[in-house]
Parts: C-alpha cells; structure tokens; sequence
C-alpha cells in the first residue's frame, strides 16, 4: 500500500557533463557561455582590452588576415565568471588572453607565438575555415 504522505520527489537527473565536476554547478552558465561562443565561431580570444598581452594576440590574428571572434572581458558583466572558467582551462598558467581555435582552447600568447613560429598555427587557422588562401 502506498503512504499518502509520500515525499519522494523526482530528481532530474543532472547533466552528464565532467566538466560540472571541476567546475561546480553554479559555474555552468559561464562554461556554457564560453562552449557556446568556441563552438559558433571558428577563432575567439577571451581578452581585456586593457590588457596588452591581448593586444598583442589580436594583432597577430589581424596581421595573419584573420578576423577573430573577441570578447572583452572588463567589459562584460559575467567576465570574471567567465575568467574563473579560463583560469580552470588554463591550469594556473595567465589565463588571458585566451585564444580557442576550431572550438579547441589553443593556448595564451605563448603558445600562439610559438605555434606561428613553428609553422603550426596557419595549418590550424586553415583547418579552422578562418583563413582560405
Ligand atoms: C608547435 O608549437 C606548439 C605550441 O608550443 C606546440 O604545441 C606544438 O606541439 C609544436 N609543434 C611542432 C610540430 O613543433
């Protein structure tokens, strides 16, 4: 016989998503945010425009003829929800600028500037659909 006082309630089963282990639940706005934008757009640097590591990022994009996706992170609200989720990606290395390729978190400057001058870079800004020629 059933109690007709039951309580069980029924839980949705939350998101299969390993990333909620590390990231906790109430970061998963933010990492979603960030997914979404990698996944939409073929290069994107997580920048602060006061930042001139930033700038240095974005004018080598710019100077290699590619126009990359940037989102200024001292000028939107959720930015340091969104820095927490880089800083996690990073693995305590600077976390911005940030730079994701064909969805893939590349790296910062350094490995930007490393990948350019070892030859790597273009192959992947093509494979990308960022660059054509
Ligand atoms: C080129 O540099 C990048 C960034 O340091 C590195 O991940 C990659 O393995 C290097 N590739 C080659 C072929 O040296």
């Amino acid at each position: 016989m059933k109690s007709a006082t039951q309580v069980e309630t029924i839980q949705p089963s939350p998101p299969s998503l390993s990333s909620s282990l590390s990231l906790g639940l109430n970061k998963m706005r933010p990492y979603e945010t960030v997914d979404h934008l990698v996944s939409c757009n073929a290069v994107v640097v997580f920048s602060m425009s006061d930042c001139c590591m930033s700038t240095v990022v974005k004018h080598l994009l710019f100077s290699l003829g590619v126009s990359p996706t940037v989102v200024e992170l001292n000028e939107q609200a959720d930015g340091p929800d969104i820095r927490s989720v880089l800083y996690q990606l990073a693995r305590s290395h600077q976390p911005i600028p940030a730079v994701f390729i064909g969805g893939k978190f590349l790296g910062g400057v350094q490995t930007l500037m490393a990948s350019h001058i070892n030859g790597t870079l273009v192959p992947l800004l093509k494979e990308a659909g960022a660059l054509w020629l």
